[in-house]
């Protein structure tokens, strides 16, 4: 078994923030992540980092369009220290060595980006997160950091107390990727989950094949509630053959949207009036799709971007990765060409309740990133804002799973009497999970549920619950060398592409940009049967070495849980509010929904239930007006 203070899981910038943190408060840490850090999705984050830096700017401003962006979902605690912190962790990042771009006067520039009230991005190209994670990887190298790369975390070594709130998390279980070895890791003090997105939700997203939530999955299992998972950011400029990302910096520095009939339609149909291509996000990709159902859009499906009137000098100086992108996967010539664009899946905005300080409810366990819920985005991300979230919450995360005293985090993730499950908010569908302690299912290399997890525990005899840290550790790794063994011996079955691509298809039709209710029943109705069938999933390939084909099997029952977990949340809530559209809710509802949706996965009986958003900040209150752009 492999010991460490602190493990993070996940190599992208969270990751690498979190455990360059952690060791410098003294922690021995580790790395253990499926890919090499520098390969992780940060790298493919291309605008930049929102940070107050300037005269004229302050963290006041950068809090009230994050809390405006947000839709008045995000809590303003957490969003003031994300406005409040960026400012030194983007120095920080500027005094390790990231080649941001500069001014002529040698100031970092900052660029526009959508539903900003000042020009606050930093950049570096449109590259900034490749900078970024190899600026971070460099102190990870330097201070000597442990870095186990292609090892997959397939599960949290958990104690299996009843009551979730009681668990402690003592390490994880890792298969290695090269060897196809499991091996437990302890660690002393907590595991930071940094694992990113889960794109491979949808078909069409802007993430690699690697996000699949696995770290939401997981926590999810194991007790902590999921949060706002409804909230689901489509990126609008996207290319349509592969989901692409084109910056929100090609907007940024002036680019246009036409549609088919050469109409700026931002203006010209009135969707934001001001910003017009710089509203938020979720502003500009519903208008696109109205432009596309409205009959004008390209070819019934997309609209142009168009970035040639800034020229070559000023497209090549800032946007040159665009020029590559546009070319390489569209065989569009950006300098001489619009771009063809349409929205896409590129952020979950909900994740794993956490506080301020990355900690869950379960003692031990820490997230941070995008598949935390932090709570800064609400309902709608502003353009930006990933970014420094990686770095302010991974670095709090880091530092408190190391032992350092962070005093006691305005938002805490108590459970309160305002916060309980209620009766009233059950699931409004019956959830499609596996029948508790269904053998069967577990026998013929399904997955197992909890109950099962306890059945087939051979120190389970239904007595105290097993706390010991090191038992904790070996009971897990049994528990994961055990699962992997029967899905490896099982020689017939369904197969994992076919699960995933059925559910990505209904996920795309019917839990994207505009929502309604037949849509999410329907979608919930091929989640089931999907989980159904996954029941009888096979691994073709039975090598040891480099199995993709088990690591995306594995991956696939965590896609299953998180659009269950998604569309429960979309079909509860019955308004419209940031990226959420209802077709037959056309309004925000601030009287009923002014609430966090907490999903627990309650022994694979998904609950829901809601809680407060906290609207007070430091300073000030943000009362909820009307959005417009
Ligand atoms: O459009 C972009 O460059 C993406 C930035 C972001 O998601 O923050």
């Amino acid at each position: 078994m492999h010991e460490h203070d602190v493990l993070v899981i996940g190599g992208g910038g969270a990751g690498l923030r979190a455990a360059i943190a952690a060791d410098e408060e003294g922690a021995d840490v580790a790395i253990v992540t499926k890919l090499h850090p520098v390969r992780s999705h940060t790298g493919a984050a291309e605008g930049g980092i929102n940070a107050a830096l300037r005269e004229g700017d302050d963290w006041e401003l950068h809090a009230y369009d994050t809390m405006k962006g947000s839709d008045y979902l995000g809590d303003a605690p957490a969003i003031e220290t994300l406005a409040q912190d960026s400012p030194e962790e983007t120095v920080q990042l500027e005094h390790w060595g990231m080649p941001f771009s500069r001014e002529d006067d040698g100031r970092v520039s900052q660029r526009p980006f959508g539903g900003l009230s000042f020009a606050r991005t930093t950049y570096a190209g449109a590259e900034t997160g490749h900078h970024m994670l190899h600026t971070m990887y460099e102190q990870v190298v330097k201070r000597g950091i442990q870095v186990y790369d292609e090892w997959y975390v397939s599960d949290l070594a958990v104690t299996d107390h009843d009551d979730p709130s009681d668990r402690e998390c003592h390490g994880v279980v890792a298969y290695d990727i090269k060897t196809g070895e499991i091996e437990g890791f302890k660690a002393r003090n907590g595991v930071v989950l940094a694992t990113g997105g889960l794109g491979q939700v949808y078909d069409h997203t802007t993430n690699a094949v690697a996000n699949t939530g696995d770290g939401a999955a997981m926590a999810y299992r194991a007790g902590v509630p999921l949060e706002d998972m409804e909230f689901v950011q489509f990126h609008p400029t996207t290319l349509p053959s592969t989901g692409v990302l084109i910056s929100e910096g090609v907007r940024g520095e002036g680019g246009i949207l036409y549609n088919a009939e050469g109409e700026r339609f931002m203006f010209e149909y009135g969707y934001a009036n001001n910003d017009g291509e710089l509203a938020s996000r979720d502003v500009v990709s519903r208008a696109e799709l109205t432009e596309v159902n409205a009959g004008r859009g390209v070819e019934d499906e997309y609209v142009y971007l168009d970035m040639r009137h800034l020229g070559e000098e000023r497209i090549t100086d800032r946007l040159e990765n665009i020029l590559h992108l546009a070319r390489d996967f569209e065989g569009v010539d950006g300098l001489e060409e619009p771009m063809p664009v349409k929205p896409g899946q590129h952020y979950e905005m909900g994740g794993i309740e956490t506080d301020e300080n990355g900690h869950t409810r379960i003692d031990g366990l820490y997230a941070a990133g995008e598949c935390a819920c932090v709570s800064v985005h609400g309902s709608n991300r502003l353009g930006g804002n990933a970014l420094p979230e990686l770095i302010v919450f991974g670095a709090r995360a880091g530092r408190h799973a190391a032992g350092a005293d962070m005093g006691e985090p305005e938002i805490t993730t108590g459970r309160t009497a305002d916060t309980e499950p209620e009766d009233d908010l059950e699931t409004p569908v019956e959830p499609g999970a596996v029948e508790a302690g269904d053998e069967d299912a577990v026998a013929d290399g399904g997955e197992p549920t909890d109950e099962s997890r306890s059945s087939s525990d051979p120190r389970s005899d239904g007595g105290a619950a097993v706390v010991d840290p090191d038992e904790t550790v070996r009971g897990a790794v049994e528990r994961e060398r055990a699962r992997i063994e029967r899905l490896l011996d099982k020689d017939t079955g369904v197969q994992h592409a076919e699960l995933r691509a059925d559910l990505q298809e209904s996920m795309t039709e019917n839990v994207n940009v505009f929502r309604n209710e037949d849509g999410l029943e329907q979608a919930l109705e091929d989640i089931q049967a999907v989980r159904e069938r996954y029941q009888d999933v096979y691994v073709d390939d039975p090598s040891r070495t480099f199995n993709t084909d088990l690591i995306h099997t594995i991956e696939t029952r965590n896609l299953v849980d998180l659009a269950e977990a998604i569309t429960l949340g979309a079909l509860a809530r019955d308004e419209f509010r940031g990226a959420h559209w209802r077709q037959e809710h056309q309004e925000r509802k601030d009287d009923e929904w002014l609430k966090h949706t907490m999903l627990s996965w309650n022994d694979g009986s998904p609950e829901l239930w809601y809680k407060p958003v906290i609207l007070d900040g430091e300073n000030k209150t943000y009362e909820p007006k009307e959005r417009s752009y």
